[in-house]
């Protein structure tokens, strides 16, 4: 976790995979904190894709002005094939050379880190930021971006309640996720939602339709079921066999797509953000370098990148049953 005491002069920084509402605000606490010591940011720009084919960008105090509130990532993102292969990371190793970076700040999802492990493996000093609405990466209790997207889902939920309820209809309303429950669940509990389906948890259709059915015989105006993109079969599937049984409602499906990495970060994702870039920072200022910065409890503490990678965030099952409870 420790790397040789070598001064840091020229650190890079990058947004990485999917972006997360709060990668801006990360990139201008990273500038902004290591300007105080003199230390030189170039801004990879694309991700992995801009580290292999050398699109940096030298990043002052004022190119990350105005840009706290704003979604997305200045510095842009991307998925990249390319740097899978061993010759991408190699080429990725000689243009970080070339440019005389000492040490990258790399802010991204699972796959993202997967990768930062790749350049640690070939020498190159990284301190990875956790940032994916997903909320999945070991280690932090916390992602950038998931409350923004949490915020967009319950917003989105709201609204679908009130013509559901109007029209005595089942929504079943997709959130993003990949392979975690997370969004659901959290979107579950807060919005009072009648069912949360997630892939950790086997639910067969005949019961999401025996659930759907009990709360149209309780007097409920409306059913709203939250279902992780992960959970099998699919949504509209789901969807299609529930509205060809007899449940009570009618059944309408919504997809939330991409809606939920997008918008204005929350007060809350501009805060760890924030912290993450001024931590990432001052990690490599102390010599602590081949780890993440991950939020444990409420302090940002060094996760050795190892850890990260070869463990499974689990989620909470308080979480689940509380769902699952409080759907009366
Ligand atoms: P996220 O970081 O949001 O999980 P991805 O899974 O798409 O998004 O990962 C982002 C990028 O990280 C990939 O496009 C790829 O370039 C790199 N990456 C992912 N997994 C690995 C891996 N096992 N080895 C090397 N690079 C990886
Ligand atoms: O990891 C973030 C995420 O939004 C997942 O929730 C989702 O499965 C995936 O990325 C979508 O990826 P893309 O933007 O490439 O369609």
């Amino acid at each position: 976790m420790m790397s040789d005491s070598v001064k840091i002069k020229t650190i890079g920084v990058m947004t990485s995979g999917g972006d997360a509402p709060g990668m801006n605000p990360f990139i201008r606490a990273v500038v902004r904190r290591a300007s105080v010591d003199n230390i030189r940011v170039l801004g990879v720009e694309g991700g992995y894709e801009g580290l292999i084919h050398g699109r940096f960008k030298e990043m002052g105090i004022r190119e990350v002005g105005g840009i706290l509130q704003r979604g997305g990532t200045i510095l842009q993102t991307a998925r990249s094939q390319e740097f899978k292969e061993a010759a991408g990371q190699r080429e990725a190793v000689r243009q970080i050379n070339n440019a005389g970076m000492d040490a990258l700040v790399v802010a991204g999802g699972d796959g993202s880190l997967a990768g930062a492990q790749k350049l640690v493996q070939k020498g190159i000093p990284v301190v990875g930021v956790p940032a994916s609405i997903d909320n999945d990466i070991y280690g932090t209790d916390m992602c950038i971006g998931v409350d923004t997207a949490l915020n967009t889902i319950v917003d989105a939920i709201d609204k679908l309640r009130d013509t559901a309820s109007s029209h005595n209809r089942a929504f079943l309303v997709e959130t993003m996720g990949r392979e975690s429950g997370y969004l659901a669940v959290q979107a579950g509990i807060v919005t009072g939602a009648e069912l949360v389906l997630i892939p950790e948890i086997h639910t067969p259709p005949k019961e999401v339709a025996v659930a759907i059915e009990e709360a149209y015989r309780r007097g409920k105006t409306h059913a709203i079921v939250v279902v992780a993109e992960g959970y099998k079969p699919h949504t509209a599937e789901l969807g299609a066999m529930i509205d060809a049984m007899d449940i009570g409602f009618t059944t309408r499906v919504t997809i939330l797509g991409h809606v939920q990495r997008g918008g204005k970060p929350t007060a809350f994702d501009r805060l760890i953000a924030t912290r993450f870039g001024v931590k990432a920072v001052e990690f490599l200022l102390e010599g602590k370098s081949n780890i993440m910065a991950g939020l444990v409890g409420r302090e940002i503490q060094p996760i050795p990148i190892d850890e990260v990678i070869s463990n499974k965030k689990v989620l909470s099952k308080d979480y689940i049953d509380m769902a699952r409870i409080l759907a009366r």
